[in-house]
Order: structure tokens, then sequence, then C-alpha cells
């Protein structure tokens, strides 16, 4: 296996960091890194913001959740969409943008998934380490307040970035069978094989926590997936100016 196939299995989310910090041109090249990703139609839709200030930082800890590390990690990036700089292009060139269409809220926030991932591996390619914070969206609306968001922009996710402090183990992803399809999509032995991996998240589970969590994927997943997820969610996108039609 290769070194950079090595480096993208070995992740795994850290939620610890040393105080040790990351510097500016550390986070320059991962988001140059960033840039560097497949973007589609060339649209690079997706803008960073770097919140140093730390009341700020205090309140997005709050907003996602009262997640500590996003508080006290070195760095912590807000990964926006972001079709604002599209509108501007039209204006350069008095063309009407047709904004709106859900076509282009993928695009962007598939953008960002993109640029972020890349972001993510430069970090760890630099033994930092990283953890994504979707949380953020918990209070989208004070976080894109915060920020100064204007619309057509919305915070998809934050990243916290910086030197780990603890060494977790690598969580154990589903098997290949399910994920790769040949010819066609075929779930016929997806039960028995989500089963089986089942056995191995709870032990992954127990041996991270010392027996405490004894969980399976599918339990879960199952437990998420009764709760509403953020249903503030569309209407808040449609205000910003996405999800039209
Ligand atoms: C878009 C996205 C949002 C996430 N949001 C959070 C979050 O708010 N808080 C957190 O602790 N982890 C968050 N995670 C990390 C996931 O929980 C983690 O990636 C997953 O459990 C797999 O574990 P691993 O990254 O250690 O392999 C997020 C991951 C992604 C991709």
């Amino acid at each position: 296996m290769n070194q950079v196939i090595q480096l993208l299995n070995a992740h795994r989310s850290i939620r610890k960091f040393t105080d040790k910090p990351v510097s500016q041109e550390q986070i320059n090249r991962f988001i140059q890194a960033g840039q560097a990703a497949a973007t589609s139609s060339f649209i690079q839709a997706c803008t960073v913001i770097q919140v140093n200030d730390s009341e700020k930082r205090a309140s997005l800890a709050e907003w996602a959740g009262n997640q500590t590390y996003v508080k006290e990690a070195p760095t912590f990036l807000v990964f926006c969409a972001d079709m604002k700089r599209h509108q501007l292009s039209c204006d350069m060139h008095d063309a009407e943008m047709l904004s709106g269409f859900t076509e282009q809220f993928i695009t962007a926030t598939v953008d960002c998934g993109l640029f972020a991932q890349n972001v993510a591996i430069a970090a760890e390619s630099e033994g930092l380490g990283v953890v994504y914070i979707g949380g953020l969206r918990n209070k989208i609306d004070l976080v894109s307040d915060a920020l100064n968001l204007p619309e057509l922009v919305y915070p998809v996710f934050g990243m916290c970035i910086g030197d780990p402090d603890q060494d977790p183990e690598v969580k154990p992803r589903l098997p290949l069978d399910v994920v790769l399809k040949h010819d066609q999509y075929d779930d016929s032995q997806d039960k028995e094989l989500i089963a089986a991996y089942d056995q191995d998240v709870q032990a992954y589970y127990k041996s991270r926590t010392g027996g405490q969590k004894d969980m399976t994927w599918s339990e879960q997943i199952s437990g998420m997936l009764q709760k509403e997820a953020r249903p503030h969610m569309l209407s808040f996108l449609q205000q910003r100016g996405f999800l039209q039609k």
C-alpha cells in the first residue's frame, strides 16, 4: 500500500489537541491544497472562514452543542458553500444570474466537501489531527450572523485542526461489498454483512470506552434516524437564496 493510501486509511477524528499552534503558513498551505480539489464546472464555490476570535469561538462551540474542542482547538475553520462570487461575476458582465436552483445547491455543497477533505488530508499529512463539525448547523442562523455571511452563502460545517493530544483507534468501516456494487444495485447480502459489521463496531466501541459504550452500527443509525434531522435547514437555506426551485 502506498503512503497516500496508508495515510487515508489511518484517518480518525481527533477531539483533543495540545496547545502547539498551527502556523498561518501551514493553514495557507492546507487551504491551497483544498483549492486544488476538483470543482464542479470550475465554480470554486467554497469560502473558508478561519475563526481566531476567542469570543466567537466560544459562541460557535456552544451553538454546536457545547463541543468544547471548537473553542480549544488551535485552529477552527468554517467551510461555506458560496454562490455570491458567481453573482458578482454575472454583475461584471451585466448578466442576470438565475439563482436558487437545487442543482446549484448540490454543486456548491459538493465543492465544499471536496475542498474540506483535501484540507483534512493535507493537515493529516503534516501529523495534525482534524474533526469536522456539522454541529454548527444546529444554530445555523446564529452562526451565519456571527460570521457575517450574506445571501447565497451558508456554513456547511466547521473543522478543528491541531496537534493531537489523543490517539484513538481507527473506526472500522462497512465491508467493501456493502459499498461497492458491480453493474447494478444489489443489496441482497447487505443485511447479513451489516450484522457481521455490527459486531466489529460493537467491539470497537467497547474497547474505546472501556466497555461503557456497547452499541452496534445499525443500532446507532436506527436511533439517530428516529429523530428529526435539523428541520430548520430547508427554510433557512431558502431564506438565504438556496433551494428555491
Ligand atoms: C460533515 C461531518 C460533520 C461532522 N460533525 C461532527 C461534529 O459536529 N462533532 C464531532 O465530534 N464529530 C463530527 N464528525 C465526525 C464524525 O463523527 C466521524 O467522522 C465519524 O464518526 C467517523 O469517525 P472517524 O472520523 O474517527 O473515522 C463529522 C463528520 C463529518 C464528515
